[in-house]
Parts: C-alpha cells; sequence; structure tokens
C-alpha cells in the first residue's frame, strides 16, 4: 500500500472510532472509553488532517460538534452553537494556550477566570423577559433536545430570573446539569430497593434523569446546576465572564449569597495572568476529593468578553478557553479471580478480584462487573490485564480490556448457571440483565434478606449484623424470619463474639422490633418493587396484613402511587404458599400485622396530588404530609399541571407562582383543614 494509502486508511479508522464512541457518549449514555482517550482519538485525527488537508472531508467529526439528539424529545436549534472544549495537560500546555492568544492579538494582556469543568449533563436555558422559556440538551452541539417541564424541576434552576437581568428580552444560559456524588449513592441504593437498575455513575444518572418522558421521575431525582456562560443576550451588556456569573447568581443561580461556599461556586477564580490561572487549576486538582461531584477538570477562560469575540472559535472550541484535565484516576493490573456474590433477590454479581494497585491514594483490589452483559461487552477473563477506573468514591470498574496482554490460554468467561452457594439453577428472566438463584432458601439469599430485615429503615433491630447473622444462618438457627424471634439468650451467648450482655441487647432488640408496623414489616419482608415509600402507601391504605394479603392484583393496581409493575409483584408474592406461611408464622410468633392509626375510614383525598409551599401555623411540613397520605392524598415537591391543590403557608416560595401561572388551586391552612375533615371554622 502506498503511503497516502496507508494514511487514508488510518484516518478512516480513526473516523470510525470517533464516531462509534461519539454515538456511546451522547445517544446512549454509556461511554466505553474516557475523556481523554476520546480526546487523543480526536487530537490524532486533527494532526493527519492538519498535515494532509487533502485528507479532509465534510463528514469528519473534527468538522462538526458532535452526537446525535435521540428521538422522542423535539429538537431545537440553539441560539449560538455549544461548542466543545481544547484540552490542556499541564503547565505548559497552558502557557501554549496563552501563547497562542498572544500571536492573535500581539500587545495584549489577559486575564482569566478559572471555574471547575464539571462532568454531567450540558444544558441551554433561554430565558425571555425574566422567564424560563426552554430548556435544551446539548444534542450534536447545534440542535438539542426540548427538555423544558424536566428542568424545571431542577432546584437552583430559577424559573423566573430577578433583578436587572429579568428585562433582558432574550438570554440564553449555559451550565452542567449534575448530581453531587453523595445523592448520587443515595439514589443508587434507593433504586436498589425498588428492585431497579442502579446508574453507573452520576453523570448517567444525570443525563438519565433529565431525558425523562415523565417530569415527575426528573422531580425525583436529586439534581442541581453549575452555570458556566451566557451564549446569547439581548441587549448585551456583558463585559467580562466573572461580572456575568456574578449577576445571573444574583439573579437566581444562586438563592442565597451565603449558600456561595456549599457550592462549586467557592472554586471560580478571578486571575490576573497566565501563572495565576495555573496556580488556581493546580489549586482546585489539590481538592478535587472535596469538591463533592465529579469534575474531570479546570476551565481557564479569558475574562475579557470583547477579547473573546476577537479571538472567535474554531468549529469545534473556542481560542479563549481551555480545559485542563486532571490526571485520569486510572490504573492497569490483572485479573486474579471473577467473583459472583449472591443478594437478597437472588442477583448474581460478578466482581473482578484484582491484583491490589493504588488508584489516587485508594488501594484497589476489587472492581465491579455489574453483570453478564457487561461481562460479555467489555469480553473481560480470568487473567486478563485490564485498566481500571476509580471516579471519586464511587466503586472502581473496568474500562477496558488490555487484549495484547491477553494470556494465550485464556478462556472466555463462562457466567454460572447455577447458584455458586446452594448449587440450584439460576435464570434470568427475560429482557433483564440480571441472572438470579431460583432456591428462595438459598443460604447466601436468606443471610441477605435477614440482614435487609433487621436494618435501621426496616424492622429497626440493633446488633443483627453480618457476623451474627452468618452464625444464625450456618448453624441452622435461623431458617425463616419468624425464627429470629423464637432465639433466647442462652443460644444468642453461644455465638462466637458475642458475649452474654450484648446477648441480652441483641435479644431485647429483637423482641422490641415485634410492634414496628405493617408498612415497616412489609418493607423488610423484601418484596420486589416494594421500597419504604411503596411500603407506606400500601400500610397506609390497607391497614392491616389480612385485608392486603387479600388483595388481586387488579385492585391493587387501582391504588394511587401502586403502579401494574408493583401490583403484580405484591400479588405474586402473596400466592406463594412458602410467604404466606412464613408470614403466618411471623403472626404466630407475636409480630404486629397492622399500621397504627389507620383505620378502615373515609379517604376523602384519594387521588389527589398536594405541593406544599411557606410555614403552617398549627401543623409541621411532615405533619401535614402525613394527614394527606392517610387521607389517601398524595404529596408531591413541584408544582405541575397534575397537582391538584397548592397548600401555601406564611412566606411562600415560587411554587406559589407556579400554582398561579398553571391555574392550580391554591388554598390556605384553614381551607386544608376543611378539606381533609379536620377543619373548625376557619
Ligand atoms: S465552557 C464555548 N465551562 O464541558 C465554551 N464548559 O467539554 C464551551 N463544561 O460542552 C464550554 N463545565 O458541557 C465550559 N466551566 C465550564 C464547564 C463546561 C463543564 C462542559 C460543557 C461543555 C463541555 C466541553
Amino acid at each position: 500500500m502506498s503511503n497516502i494509502s496507508t494514511l487514508r486508511a488510518q484516518v478512516e479508522e480513526l473516523r470510525r472510532l470517533i464516531r462509534r464512541h461519539e454515538y456511546l457518549y451522547y445517544v446512549l449514555d454509556r461511554p466505553e472509553i474516557t475523556d481523554a482517550e476520546f480526546d487523543k482519538l480526536f487530537q490524532r485525527l486533527q494532526q493527519l488532517e492538519a498535515t494532509h488537508p487533502e485528507l479532509i472531508t465534510p463528514d469528519s467529526p473534527t468538522q462538526r460538534v458532535g452526537g446525535q439528539p435521540v428521538e422522542g424529545f423535539a429538537s431545537v436549534q440553539h441560539k449560538a452553537a455549544m461548542l466543545s472544549l481544547d484540552n490542556a495537560y499541564n503547565a505548559d500546555e497552558l502557557r501554549e494556550f496563552e501563547a497562542r492568544m498572544k500571536r492573535a492579538l500581539p500587545g495584549e494582556h489577559f486575564t482569566y477566570v478559572v471555574e471547575p469543568k464539571v462532568d454531567g449533563l450540558g444544558v441551554a436555558l433561554l430565558y425571555e423577559d425574566g422567564r424560563l422559556v426552554r430548556g435544551a440538551t446539548r444534542g450534536d452541539g447545534r440542535y438539542g433536545e426540548e427538555v423544558t417541564h424536566n428542568l424545571m424541576t431542577v432546584r437552583n434552576l430559577p424559573r423566573r430570573l430577578h433583578g436587572p437581568l429579568a428585562k433582558f428580552t432574550a438570554l440564553e444560559v449555559r451550565g452542567e446539569i449534575f448530581m453531587w456524588r453523595q445523592a448520587f449513592e443515595k439514589l443508587n441504593r434507593g433504586l436498589e430497593t425498588e428492585g431497579e437498575e442502579p446508574f453507573a455513575n452520576p453523570r448517567n444518572a444525570a443525563a438519565g434523569s433529565v431525558r425523562q418522558k415523565d417530569s415527575q421521575v426528573t422531580a425525583s431525582r436529586p439534581l442541581d446546576i453549575f452555570i458556566y456562560g451566557v451564549s446569547y443576550a439581548e441587549p448585551d451588556p456583558f463585559r467580562d465572564h466573572w461580572r456575568t456569573m456574578e449577576q445571573l447568581l444574583e439573579a437566581g443561580f444562586l438563592l442565597d449569597p451565603k449558600d456561595r461556599k456549599n457550592t462549586l461556586e467557592r472554586y471560580r477564580r478571578r486571575c490576573a495572568d497566565i501563572e495565576g490561572a495555573i496556580a488556581a487549576c493546580l489549586e482546585v486538582e489539590a481538592a478535587r476529593d472535596e469538591i463533592g461531584c465529579d469534575c474531570d477538570g479546570v476551565v481557564v477562560k479569558v475574562d475579557a468578553i470583547e477579547q473573546q469575540r476577537r479571538l472567535g472559535s474554531t468549529t469545534h472550541h473556542p481560542r479563549w478557553a481551555i480545559a485542563y484535565k486532571f490526571p485520569a484516576r486510572q490504573a492497569i493490573s490483572v485479573i486474579r479471580k471473577i467473583d459472583i456474590n449472591v443478594g437478597r433477590t437472588g442477583a448474581l454479581t460478578p466482581t473482578a478480584v484484582l491484583d491490589p494497585v493504588e488508584i489516587a491514594g485508594a488501594t484497589i483490589s476489587r472492581a465491579t462487573l455489574h453483570n453478564a452483559d457487561e461481562i460479555e461487552r467489555l469480553d473481560v477473563r480470568e487473567g486478563d490485564t485490564v485498566l481500571i477506573e476509580r471516579a471519586g468514591d464511587v466503586i472502581p470498574h473496568i474500562l477496558r480490556v488490555i487484549q495484547e496482554k491477553r494470556p494465550s490460554h485464556s478462556k472466555p468467561f463462562r457466567f454460572p448457571t447455577r447458584c455458586p452457594v446452594c448449587g440450584a439453577e439460576a435464570f434470568r428472566p427475560e429482557g433483564e440483565v440480571v441472572s438470579r438463584c431460583s432456591n428462595s432458601a438459598c443460604q447466601a439469599r436468606l443471610k441477605e434478606s435477614v440482614l435487609h430485615f433487621g436494618v435501621r429503615r426496616a424492622m429497626d433491630i440493633e446488633h443483627l449484623g453480618e457476623a451474627v447473622v452468618e452464625q444464625l444462618v450456618d448453624r441452622t438457627l435461623v431458617r425463616e424470619f419468624a425464627d429470629l424471634y423464637r432465639l433466647d439468650v442462652t443460644t444468642l451467648a453461644e455465638l462466637e463474639r458475642l458475649a452474654e450482655k450484648s446477648a441480652t441487647n441483641l435479644y431485647n432488640a429483637i423482641q422490641g422490633s415485634k410492634g414496628r408496623g405493617l408498612s415497616r414489616l412489609l418493607f423488610a419482608l423484601g418484596i420486589r418493587y416494594v421500597g419504604e415509600h411503596v411500603a407506606e402507601i400500601l400500610a397506609q391504605h390497607y391497614g392491616s396484613m389480612d385485608r392486603l394479603e387479600h388483595t388481586p392484583e387488579e385492585e391493587l393496581a387501582e391504588v394511587y402511587g401502586i403502579g401494574p409493575r408493583i401490583a403484580q409483584s405484591v400479588a405474586l408474592y402473596f400466592r406463594q404458599p412458602e410467604n404466606r406461611r412464613q408470614i403466618e408464622q411471623l403472626r404466630e410468633v407475636g409480630v404486629t400485622m397492622k399500621e397504627a392509626g389507620v383505620t378502615a375510614g373515609p379517604r376523602p383525598l384519594a387521588g389527589k396530588t398536594f405541593v406544599l409551599t411557606g410555614g403552617l401555623e398549627t401543623l409541621t411540613r411532615d405533619e401535614a404530609k402525613d394527614l394527606i397520605v392517610r387521607a389517601g392524598g398524595r404529596v408531591t415537591s413541584s408544582v405541575s399541571s397534575k397537582t391538584d391543590y397548592v397548600v401555601v403557608g406564611s412566606d411562600p416560595g415560587s411554587k406559589y407562582d407556579d400554582a398561579k401561572r398553571l391555574g392550580v388551586p391554591t388554598i390556605d391552612e384553614a381551607g386544608f383543614k376543611k378539606l381533609i375533615g379536620k377543619g373548625g371554622t376557619p
């Protein structure tokens, strides 16, 4: 092959790879390589095209901005293209960035703003006369998906601006929707309790939550926004980036100036020259672990808007800004073994056991492999050398196998078809990614179930920890939940590492848990899709196990807040003779099967949705919520056209405005009490 045709083949291969990874990233939200790896591919293509312009084609990824919007949302054109950023990996590359600008604008001095580069979902927010009229995702950079209603549910994202910026006829604000790491982990725990697939990382969780068909789902997700620019303004008064950001924060993106130290804003710095900017970059990098959300770098921007204008952009990135990328938190190690863990629901979860390696200060010896599909997708095998990433506090995961290092005798990993603990057949329900052990009496499942039974949010049995449960199950002292209540102090004291006193404490804790009530019991039983919230609804609605046990599926599905999937799962649970027997046993040992305070009385608010705003005089928020739920209603956090009433107290927030705008009836405290049948004369 001639030189040029080898080159052409190389360029084509790079383009193919880039397109594939853009698709995985933008459309499927499922990237397979790191941003740094992607950037390398892109830069390599840019270099080849720069030295061989004859190879540039109009459809090359370097000639446009990004992937394609997903189907299902209306497509909207951004006021100005949403570009990417050029990257720098060290101080010299930042100095080179300035040198390029000095060549373009000789003799000029630049001051900078340095701010975090948040790894979330880029959005454009259009405000007209101070009102949010449109919110869109980045999409392909020119056209994005219209997700206004979903974005309206994001806390810290004002639907109305105040102050001078409210007077602008048009203002397009750019920002990144993201999730704080703690909130992300809590969300995933909740999803897992409800039997749903957890998200792989905060970025996917943020993107998945914004691209929801149902705004109520978005509203229930802990999303936040970090703003980083204005792309269009009419009229346009902005002189520098720093003041622009200050004004936006004052206009509503930061309700309380005191909040600043709790947000990403504390990492936004103004710097007098490039050396100052470099120092600021290194400072933010050193604070990387304290930031609390995923940041993959710092963005250095020329402060003066007028200079930004004269510097302009390439088709790919602005010339006045650059991303200083943090070193990736990756390492290479060898998979010694693939372990399969069996969870409470019988789910078989694979984990890679690695030769210990250090990544950013932590020793990593295990990485999650999620499920059989993931193993197949990555084609990971025991003995493989792999690239591992540790993102923040999230459990490390495997990015890819280093094929060149694969041992010659290596064989594809065969996902077990039997439970590694009890040997029963494992099955994979159609359409699901998880394989499960089919034996409900499996020791591994039993241990996890008993542990879950005792957790604080379930039956709240203190001292019932992993070591105790392990022994109770191994010694066949506990074969079902009711056995817990049959244990006496003498038996407990015989367990290893459990002295007489702690045996008594554990005994008391177990006995004391009998009266927790139906709602906690339902959650403790570990019925699929019955998390705390669903358990509460069922307990409030039916009041007793007796009534619930005998309710047919169709009737369950009619309960407000219970969808067909939950109804099916609950009905299936109560159809199993084994489950009914277990409940009977619990009843026999004296576990309460009723919810305190719930009578089968009238439910005047059945099917009604409420939003509470402002302070009530005679009730706390929680008391008001409780009254609503007990009367059959539901409380949500944001107002939509589906809201039936907004209860307005003193100093109401923006929800009051929303109610008026959407024409949702508002009632005061007296009206509310009347409605729930507790009102005297107002
Ligand atoms: S400035 C025209 N600033 O990173 C200027 N972007 O890799 C381009 N991002 O599409 C963007 N934090 O979604 C800018 N402080 C920040 C950012 C930021 C996150 C995202 C943004 C952009 C992508 C580019």
